[in-house]
């Protein structure tokens, strides 16, 4: 009763401060399953090389499976004196199973076990992340299809700069995400080796085929160095700082949609249900979910730097420091998940108003380079004079209180005489937005160009 699986040498408990600064059970219990699945393949390979017997064996592969039907039913006991996961997996084997259970630990260490585990729950965890960034993308697609020819204002400085539409603002988040879906497929193809089979630190003298348990366990190889394979966390860094990139994604979002819904903005609303009220302040319609993804940053660029901290300076190879690289792993894609989920939710919601939208984005004097460009083209002014003269117009425009479109023409030859008529059409928003026409920029059909290349490449 209460033993531990290594008290061989030892003649006292642990105190209970050692036991409660070297707990894990409460943290790495969500490697059960990665656990089991290492298990299991560590046994038929120990069975394949005959480094086990086939009774022994099968009696485990059963208690393997009467460990998950526990779990899965609520019934397995999860005891702090086991420490971690892979102890109470254990020690539970043992009283489901007796003796044979003794013989699953041959060449295999909690060294090469956690590391197995860990990068299996990451994977598993990246690819959770890459399926929620293609759907989070084809979200923005579709609201980005939707008002490819809708104009806003672009900003720079959050004031006024050039007129663009709503699809192709919206089209720059699709291009993160697909950045952020890039890094994680990274991180992904880099981490897919196993660890397993590395044991302590040095390798094995038992005939073991690291081959075939990284095979079964969807690894691509197995790691070629054992040092290296139970001592590095860097694919947990990785994703952590992939993590952290597409916070940052997400946080500006965020912070676009908490800014277009103030009533001084108006661009968008979000229905009741990706909302809260004031308890005291009736009017109230608040955009928690929008400021909590923002926030959500806050913890999974913290897990980054948590872990990083955690890895510098450890000598090779495994030092208990590493236990505690689980928590800001969990966090960090707890909270992406969240974020995600949520990001999701609201971008399939927002309601653009797209007349306040269009009104601002003619506003500002956001055609005055379009204006500039025209001197330039039409008249071939240096865009430096253009600029000068273009400044001095919308100097004018202030002190009438019109927009540039509506200044009279006598104001505009005043300034420079060659300027015509002519010149109105390119003052207009929707003028503006439909010349460029570069690559990349926000002309409506440029836009739908890029459109339909995503949505082929996501199909
Ligand atoms: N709970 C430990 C961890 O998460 C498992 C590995 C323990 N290894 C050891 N040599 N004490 O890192």
């Amino acid at each position: 009763e209460g033993q531990t699986l290594w008290g061989g040498r030892f003649s006292a408990k642990p105190a209970e401060v050692m036991q409660a600064i070297n707990v894990s059970i409460g943290v790495d219990h969500r490697l059960w399953e990665q656990d089991l699945k290492g298990s299991r393949a560590h046994c038929r390979m120990l069975m394949a090389q005959g480094i086990v017997s086939a009774d022994d064996g099968a009696a485990i592969l059963d208690g393997l499976d009467r460990i998950e039907a526990e779990i899965r039913d609520g019934t397995f006991p999860f005891r702090d004196e086991f420490e971690d996961i892979h102890m109470n997996v254990e020690a539970r084997l043992s009283e489901l199973i007796g003796a044979p259970s003794g013989r699953l630990h041959t060449a295999r260490s909690r060294n090469d076990q956690v590391a197995t585990d860990f990068r299996l729950w990451v994977r598993d965890a990246c690819d959770r992340t890459l399926a929620q960034l293609h759907a989070l993308q084809r979200i923005l697609l579709d609201r980005a299809e939707a008002h490819a020819g809708d104009l806003m204002p672009g900003f720079t400085h959050l004031q006024p700069a050039q007129p663009v539409t709503l699809g192709h603002h919206l089209m720059a988040y699709v291009e993160m995400f697909g950045r952020d879906h890039g890094r994680f497929a990274d991180a992904r193809a880099r981490m897919n080796e196993s660890p397993l089979g590395a044991a302590a630190l040095a390798g094995s003298p038992f005939p073991i085929d690291r081959h075939a348990t990284a095979a079964e366990l969807g690894f691509d190889r197995p790691m070629a160095n054992s040092l290296d394979a139970v001592s590095d966390r860097d694919f947990a860094l990785e994703s952590l700082s992939a993590a952290s990139i597409c916070a940052g994604h997400l946080s500006r979002l965020a912070e676009e949609i908490v800014i277009w819904m103030t009533p001084q903005f108006g661009f968008v609303t979000l229905p009741d249900e990706l909302t809260t009220g004031s308890s005291i302040m009736p009017q109230k319609r608040n955009p928690d979910a929008a400021e909590l993804v923002r926030a959500k940053t806050g913890r999974i660029t913290g897990s980054l730097i948590a872990l990083t901290t955690v890895m510098k300076g450890l000598p090779l190879a495994y030092s208990k420091d590493m236990q505690e690289d689980k928590p800001p792993v969990f966090e960090a894609f707890d909270a992406l998940d969240l974020a995600l989920t949520a990001m999701m939710a609201m971008v399939a919601a927002l309601r653009p108003n797209l007349e306040r939208m269009r009104q601002a984005a003619g506003s500002g004097y956001s055609t005055a380079t379009d204006l500039a460009d025209w001197l330039v083209r039409e008249l071939n002014l240096p865009f430096r004079q253009a600029h000068h003269v273009t400044g001095a117009a919308v100097k004018r425009a202030e002190a009438l209180g019109v927009d540039l479109g509506q200044l009279p023409l006598a104001e505009l030859t005043a300034l420079e005489p060659r300027v015509t008529e002519a010149v109105y059409k390119v003052l207009s928003p929707e003028a503006s937005c439909a010349s460029r026409l570069s690559f990349g920029g926000t002309a409506p059909d440029g836009v739908r160009a890029r459109i339909a290349e995503w949505r082929s490449r996501l199909s």
